[in-house]
């Protein structure tokens, strides 16, 4: 039986590669979620780099589509590569981005949680480098039991960026397992406030 609650997580991937092992942690990572846990993609190859010339304009639909998608999940999942012992370019500024929608809270207090596949650390400096970016962002992120993969080790992932290890597939489904728990306390409350202002607004209309 499924005792769990419909839970949307977002998986934000810091690669732009088409074969990227960390696009490819996602999609296995779609294939281990534990039930009631589903988890949706949002590509971040179109954001501009943060300008606040263009914010000033008007957030272009890139950005728009990434606040709202954040706006909309209960927790992220993000996968890093790692860049010279950072996160890559391209993830910070999807971050930054994101960052920007303080009115509406899209990050605060938002769970989180960090995996990644990269060389041999595993992109563990890249994943302590978005972990002190998000602490500013006020998204509340869960380290343990943490995913750190050493992609290149063979029959780790296929020439496609898809993961065929079962081992590390267990560690990743482990790791979603942990999160779930994790993210209900969170979570809940806020649902439970939901359905009842809903269930006021009901009253009221009676
Ligand atoms: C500019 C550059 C710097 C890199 N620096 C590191 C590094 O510091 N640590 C590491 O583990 N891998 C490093 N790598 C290797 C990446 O981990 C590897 O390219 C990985 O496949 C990138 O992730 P992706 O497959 O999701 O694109 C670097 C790669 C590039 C292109």
């Amino acid at each position: 039986m499924n005792n769990n609650p419909h839970l949307k997580v977002l998986g934000i991937s810091g690669s732009l590669r088409k074969a990227s092992f960390n696009t490819g942690l996602l999609r296995a990572a779609q294939e281990v979620a534990p039930e009631g846990m589903e988890i949706t993609m949002f590509d971040i190859k179109d954001l501009p780099f943060y300008n606040g010339d263009v914010e000033a304009e008007g957030d272009p639909a890139s950005v728009i589509a990434l606040k709202a998608a954040v706006h909309d999940a209960d927790a992220v999942l993000f996968a890093t590569p790692e860049y010279n012992w950072g996160t890559s370019g391209a993830l910070k500024n999807a971050i930054d981005w994101a960052s920007r929608d303080r009115e509406k809270g899209s990050l605060m207090g938002k769970p989180a949680t960090i995996i990644g596949a990269g060389g041999r650390a595993g992109t563990a400096r890249a994943q302590m480098q978005i972990h002190e970016t998000l602490a500013e962002t006020g998204a509340v992120v869960m380290v343990k039991p943490g995913v750190q993969i050493q992609a290149f080790a063979p029959g780790t992932f296929d020439s496609e960026g898809n993961l065929i290890d079962e081992g590390t597939k267990e560690l990743l489904r482990k790791h979603l397992e942990e999160f779930t728990n994790w993210i209900l306390p969170l979570v809940l409350p806020r649902e439970f406030i939901r359905h009842a202002c809903e269930m006021d607004v009901q009253l009221a209309q009676r």
